[in-house]
């Protein structure tokens, strides 16, 4: 068993959890594409929070919103009806081609939620164990149901025993699907990522989802997508599956939808859409006044400034302007991503670049060791891209001369 760590990160309070390996700089305050550290330094914010902040920092229309509730009622808790929370659920619903929505505070929690679903349904046709295909390097969350779904040793090991009732496969893998079909009776649903965001943003091929879609209707399985990085708008559709024209039976998001208020959501349908019964699940936090009042706020900026068109502008733009410089350059294996969801593979591990970047002023992420992760706001300029993706471009060639 593992002794408990006394050691203290140097660049935290002693008082916290030894959970983060955390930079060492604090922000004071943010404005649209930008933060500020508690000296005033200015950093071009291309990562958002993890693809939270995609309407920028202290967008003036979501504070509005959130005071505005502040004022009025921040909590009243689900046992009484909650306006906003049905008026959120209704827009959902609308931008997503689901019929029904559960709330919660987290990515985590939303994958909880399918998960608890995709049992109940198992349940419901008389399936005893019923199993979820899952996918190697999957990231779906650190509850104990979700780090077991996650394809990670890195984040299950030490918490053993894991859940039983998944079944993993590798991702991009049609005949890997096709093979546990025809061995398996007792799988109920899959659940999937449609772009592996902290693996390193792996793109599938095109059709994938779709497959995936023509197997669970052939097996009577869920298709459930973990679109917590990738929805609200990131991708250049509200949901990434759009873009492949199908309908998932349960989708789930968090993330983007309350640009910082913690906010998460499973939306489902038919079978899915009505597992539940009152008991079933809850949460006490979920959905309540302030989360609905910032993510409806969210909602009606990404609307009437047609942000996610933007967003599949802008990330077309960032990936020709890293091709046009980089391709042909052996420090780098592949330039990928969709929409503002961009990854720039390196041959090397490359973790030392943030830090780099930081000194400059630019806030980027690497996952996967080497993979330089973007997930820049939707509300960039053209030269705001353009300066992010320069800026990148100077630190990879300079990495190897250091
Ligand atoms: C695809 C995906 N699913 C789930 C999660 C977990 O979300 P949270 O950290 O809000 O619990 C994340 C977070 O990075 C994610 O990227």
């Amino acid at each position: 068993m593992a002794t408990p760590s006394t050691t203290k990160n140097a660049t935290t309070s002693g008082a916290l959890m030894d959970t983060y390996a955390r930079l060492p700089v604090a922000f004071a305050r943010g404005s649209g594409v930008y933060l500020y550290d508690e000296e005033g330094k200015r950093y071009l914010d291309a990562l958002t929070g993890l693809a939270v902040a995609g309407l920028g920092h202290a967008h003036p229309r979501v504070s509005a919103a959130i005071a505005a509730q502040a004022e009025r009622v921040m909590h009243t808790s689900n046992l009484y009806r909650i306006r906003a929370q049905e008026q959120l659920a209704e827009r959902l619903v609308a931008l997503s081609g689901m019929e029904r929505v559960f709330f919660g505070n987290s990515g985590a929690e939303a994958n909880e939620c399918a998960i608890k679903i995709a049992r109940l349904v198992g349940h419901q046709r008389d399936i005893k164990l019923p199993q979820v295909i899952v996918v190697e390097n999957a990231f779906h969350g650190r509850t104990m149901g979700t780090l077991t779904a996650t394809g990670s040793r890195k984040v299950q090991a030490g918490f053993e025993p894991l859940l039983t009732g998944f079944v993993r496969a590798p991702f991009d893998d049609v005949k890997a699907i096709e093979t546990i079909a025809a061995n398996s009776s007792d799988v109920i649903a899959i659940l999937v990522e449609p772009i592996q965001g902290e693996a390193g943003i792996v793109v599938p091929k095109p059709g994938y989802l779709t497959a995936l879609r023509r197997i669970c209707d052939e097996r009577r399985w869920l298709l459930m997508l973990d679109e917590v990085q990738t929805g609200n708008g990131r991708t250049g559709r509200y949901f990434y599956y759009q873009h492949e024209g199908i309908l998932p039976d349960v989708v789930t998001t968090a993330k983007g939808l309350g640009n910082g208020v913690p906010i998460g959501a499973c939306l489902a349908r038919g079978e899915a859409a009505s597992a539940f019964h009152p008991g079933n699940h809850g949460s006490t936090f979920g959905g309540n006044p302030l989360a609905c009042a910032a993510a409806l706020a969210v909602l009606d900026v990404i609307e009437d400034d047609a942000l996610i068109d933007r967003a599949a502008q802008l990330g077309d733009r960032m990936l020709a302007r890293f091709r046009a410089a980089l391709e042909g350059d052996n420090r780098v294996v592949d330039i990928r991503g969709k929409g503002l969801m961009l990854g720039i593979e390196l041959a090397t591990p490359c973790g030392d670049l943030v830090k780099r970047a930081l000194a400059k002023g630019l806030l980027i992420n690497v996952t996967h060791d080497r993979v330089i992760r973007l997930l820049p706001p939707l509300i960039m300029s053209d030269a705001d891209a353009d300066r992010i993706a320069d800026e990148v471009v100077a630190l990879i060639r300079d990495f190897d001369t250091h």
